[in-house]
């Protein structure tokens, strides 16, 4: 209880009874020195300790050779809210917690318009992977799980067959997108209601609509998000820099990524090249 207690602010409302106001901010070091550990952490084990990558069976030549030389990966549109999501996260978090290091200036208005920003592109993405993307390439899988089993023996020393090649999304991946969705639908959806708290074009201001208690706990939960999402946004942009990830991270750039790197790391009965694109180059998936 005692630890709660100090991971957060709390202030006397006028009855004498504590309430919270927010975080306590040294939770933003917290979270950048644990992101960073995880990234040190992980740069030594791929230098020194990680074997090689080995899957099961080959990829059957005549597939290989009915691939385009470029396979998409990411349509233009899915390219685009990307970016624009990225955009407004940076801006959230940079917005959000310099004034909180003493990098003092009037954040509220643009924090409040890169939220708005984010809120639409995230509406816009659900919309757009539900009807027009493969919805369920980034859920884990039945074969996920048994190749995580795998993975974790090989990797304790134990026994056991090499994994089968990657879906469109890799475990980690689809459990990284799960982290984001936990904690990016917590900032969205509490401040959408702080935004009664702060002059916006929406709605007139009511600092009243909830009691002091509601509205402590919603900027703790808010605050805890936010720092949370300084560890995923670092840990995210270490994976897109790392040297064997820039053939994705490119693809997230122009779409496509080439075919050999797909089938080293893919199976094409996991994620099927659109036919639309077999055997010309492709322009996206849309
Ligand atoms: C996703 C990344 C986000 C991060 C890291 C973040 C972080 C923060 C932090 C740390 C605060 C200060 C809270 C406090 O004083 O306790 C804050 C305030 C605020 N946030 Fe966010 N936020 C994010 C997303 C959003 C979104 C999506 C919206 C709107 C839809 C939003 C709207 C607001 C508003 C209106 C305030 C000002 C409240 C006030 O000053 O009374 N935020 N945010």
């Amino acid at each position: 209880m005692g630890a709660i207690k100090n991971i957060i602010q709390w202030a006397t409302d006028p009855w004498g009874l504590s309430v919270p106001i927010h975080i306590a901010w040294f939770l933003i070091w917290v979270a950048a020195i644990a992101g960073l550990c995880f990234l040190v952490v992980h740069a030594i084990w791929v230098r020194y300790f990680a074997k090689p990558e080995e899957f099961a069976g080959a990829v059957p030549s005549e597939l290989a050779a009915h691939l385009p030389e470029r396979v998409p990966r990411h349509s233009l549109t899915a390219r685009l809210f990307h970016w624009i999501m990225a955009a407004a996260m940076f801006t959230l978090l940079f917005t959000a917690f310099l004034p909180r290091v003493g990098v003092q200036f009037d954040w509220v208005t643009y924090h409040w318009i890169a939220g708005t920003v984010l809120t639409i592109s995230i509406i816009f993405h659900v919309i757009h992977a539900s009807f027009w993307l493969d919805f369920w390439a980034i859920w884990p899988d039945k074969a996920d799980l048994q190749d995580a089993w795998k993975r974790m023996r090989r990797f304790l020393g134990q026994p056991a067959p090499a994994p089968r090649r990657f879906a469109k999304y890799p475990l980690e991946n689809k459990l990284y997108h799960g982290a984001i969705i936990a904690t990016g639908l917590s900032a969205i959806g509490t401040g959408i209601f702080m935004m009664f708290r702060v002059k916006t074009i929406f709605f007139p201001r009511d600092p009243y609509l909830f009691s002091d208690m509601t509205w402590g706990l919603m900027y703790v939960l808010h605050g805890l998000a936010g720092v949370g999402l300084i560890a995923l946004v670092m840990i995210h942009v270490y994976f897109a820099l790392r040297p064997e990830k820039l053939a994705i991270t490119q693809s997230m750039i122009f779409g496509s990524m080439k075919r050999d790197f797909y089938l080293e790391h893919y199976d094409p009965e996991r994620w099927a090249v659109e036919e639309s694109s077999v055997p010309s180059v492709s322009h996206g998936n849309d």
